[in-house]
């Protein structure tokens, strides 16, 4: 089946077979109908509702806050406007707590238009991501800096610079691949961990702030359009060079990623 721009679907067989042919998709936040529509038309490969709304579009200054409400209700205005992006929907704070909240909650984002759930978590998450694999719910493990940890980790810190904690990474995202997820996605970390995490495993590795030795790359879609307030090293600002507006700042940040001009070596942690 394929969408009314005449793009066909993407899905997770579709990410498989870039990564098999050493080729990389890029991805992006979506919030709204609108934006999602934009994206997708531009060429964005997979469009992640991120709890990341709750600091882009509710002002607080964490992921905490974000409820399963939130959640559902963007993830069906994204699912109205997405033109065939593969859409990831993220499982808030505290709604993979038990077994039971992660089904229900997981099962509850698949019917509001998602096709992909993600987690963020080590080994710890290993059993929810087995669970909902077994059930047919595809699972993105999140690993790195994890939003949702932030009061544990301290600040929204890189991760895995020390060799104890890089080998860990490395060890946990095998084990959570073993368990059945579908997708790793990697938060800031050193460029040679991600290259490292990405050729240990079979699936596609998303990064952000991770370099560019990953499948794939990831953004907040504020961020490539400049309009974030704070603006992290591995953030770059699309909109700048664009000469059609949002639309070409999205095409824009595609084809560097698909051609690998983004992220540059100024966008890495090394
Ligand atoms: O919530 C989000 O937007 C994310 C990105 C930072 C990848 O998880």
């Amino acid at each position: 089946m394929s969408t009314q721009n005449n793009k066909p679907n993407v899905t997770l067989t579709t990410l498989r077979n870039i990564k098999q042919r050493g080729e990389k998709f890029a991805c992006l936040t979506a919030y709204d109908a609108c934006f999602a529509s934009i994206l997708s038309r531009a060429g964005v490969d997979l469009l992640l509702v991120g709890d990341s709304l709750g600091m882009v579009l509710q002002g607080h200054d964490s992921t905490l806050p974000v409820t399963m409400e939130d959640m559902i209700y963007h993830t069906h205005c994204v699912k109205r406007g997405n033109q065939g992006a593969l859409l990831m929907a993220d499982l808030p704070f505290m709604s993979y707590a038990s077994e039971a909240q992660t089904l229900e909650n997981a099962a509850a984002l698949m019917r509001a238009g998602a096709h992909i759930v993600k987690l963020e978590g080590g080994a710890w998450i290993a059993n929810s991501g087995k669970l909902l694999a077994e059930r047919g719910i595809p699972v993105c493990a999140h690993m790195g800096l994890t939003p949702q940890s932030v009061n544990r980790i301290g600040g929204f810190h890189v991760q895995g610079r020390d060799p104890k904690q890089a080998q860990a990474i490395v060890e946990e995202a095998l084990l959570l691949q073993e368990a059945g997820a579908s997708l790793l996605l990697l938060e800031c970390v050193p460029r040679e961990l991600a290259k490292k995490v990405t050729e240990s495993l079979d699936i596609p590795v998303i990064g952000i702030g991770a370099g560019p030795d990953t499948t794939a790359q990831i953004m907040v879609l504020h961020d490539v359009l400049g309009i974030s307030p704070i603006s992290p090293k591995f953030v770059k600002n699309f909109l700048l060079d664009s000469t059609n507006g949002i639309p070409g700042a999205i095409e824009n940040y595609v084809k560097a990623v698909k051609e690998q001009s983004f992220p540059a070596a100024e966008h890495c942690f090394n």
